[in-house]
């Protein structure tokens, strides 16, 4: 079947998200953001939604052999940002309409590290009289811990699988217990049955990854009924296994980002309600990633609310963009160019996954 057909159709079938994921004509990708993008205006508007993001630590007990700020890497300065500071993040991500915030840091799970999130998470609350949807996205944790910080006021939250394929899971992660599979998928289980609205998503462009596995990554977000979808492009990065080992042998960054603007396109077609996020990584391949990545059917963006002098060492991957702007300059260059696309940003309001409320009323 054609692509113009397939993008007519109804229900989607596993052969043709393969056909789309295939595309490899300029006229051929364009019929495809176009739908995608008409799917988001019908289901979203041309509306955008910011979380402004706060990178609060860099500290991180795993070893994920793509990551900057893996274990290993002795070539990062450590930091781990005051309270205060936090909380004055939030408080001018709130005094901005932003709306919603996430935050992000490596993984820990000592208690102290649990009991520093549940007390932030409690006093940005109170800060704000509950006036931010927060985002958490800290890694694995168990039941009992993200119960705990829904109960202290996180809504959503955001453990991405990186790949659905096994092998290539296993092969870019160390051979652990602390890197398992396994016990990925059982987080986002469990983050649903704590009642957040879940969010996952991959890494696009992984070496030894094939057009099917990410077919397969997007049937797993719909299987699981995934209420939002953060993934961009793999980003090498000088100091890891991965970065030393596949440098100059992964697709270009040009490939990568049209990879990474198809898959939020299928995701659009696909799952239609859903929260999908133009990443800051698909920033870092082209200037213009997050607003292509809006015109191919996403609807967040997370400016980057993090204090500039931490952003340098919050570097999951190199050339990271944006780590020399603060915050009010990102917020109205971003702003002038979403306008120009004819997209508005939304303030004052939560943009809470149009999904989650719909997979709640079955
Ligand atoms: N390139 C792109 N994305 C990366 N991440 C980590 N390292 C890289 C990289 N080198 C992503 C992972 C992780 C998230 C916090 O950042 O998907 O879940
Ligand atoms: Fe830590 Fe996340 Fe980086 Fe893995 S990807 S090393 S868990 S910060």
């Amino acid at each position: 079947m054609n692509v113009k057909d397939i993008l007519n159709k109804e229900e989607l079938t596993k052969e043709d998200l393969l056909t789309l994921m295939k595309i490899d004509n300029k006229e051929e990708l364009q019929l495809l953001f176009d739908k995608a993008y008409e799917t988001k205006l019908k289901y979203i508007g041309n509306n955008v939604y910011y979380r402004g993001l706060v990178e609060f630590s860099n500290i991180c007990i795993k070893n994920c052999k793509y990551c900057g700020i893996r274990r290993e890497n002795k070539n990062v300065e450590r930091f781990f940002m005051t309270k205060e500071d936090i909380l004055k993040s939030a408080e001018w991500i709130y005094e901005n309409g932003y709306g919603s915030m996430a935050l992000q840091s490596g993984e820990r799970t000592d208690k102290e590290f649990i009991d520093f999130v549940e007390e932030i998470l409690k006093d940005i609350q109170k800060m704000t009289d509950n006036g931010l949807g927060i985002t958490l996205s800290v890694g694995e944790q168990t039941y009992e811990t993200y119960k705990k910080w829904r109960e202290a006021g996180a809504s959503r939250y955001l453990l991405r699988i990186e790949t659905t394929n096994k092998n290539l899971f296993e092969t870019i992660h160390p051979k652990d217990e602390l890197h398992s599979f396994e016990k990925r998928l059982q987080g986002l289980k469990d983050l649903k049955k704590a009642g957040y609205q879940v969010g996952t998503g991959v890494m696009i462009g992984l070496p030894g990854q094939t057009e099917e596995d990410l077919v397969n990554d997007v049937i797993f977000f719909k299987e699981n009924d995934i209420d939002m979808i953060g993934m961009g492009p793999y980003i090498l990065h000088n100091d890891t296994p991965m970065g030393q080992e596949f440098k100059g042998k992964i697709l270009s960054e040009e490939k990568r980002v049209e990879l990474g603007l198809k898959m939020i396109a299928i995701c659009r077609i696909y799952m239609k309600d859903i929260n999908i996020a133009a990443t800051t990584a698909l920033q870092g391949l082209d200037p213009m990633g997050r607003e292509k990545g809006v015109l191919a059917g996403a609807n967040i963006i997370m400016p980057s609310a993090t204090k500039t002098s931490e952003r340098v060492k919050y570097q999951l991957y190199n050339g990271k963009p944006g780590i020399n702007d603060d915050a009010e300059k990102g917020k109205t260059s971003l702003e002038k160019s979403l306008k120009e696309i004819g997209e508005n940003v939304i303030y004052g309001k939560r943009g809470d996954s149009p999904h989650f409320f719909s997979r709640n009323k079955k």
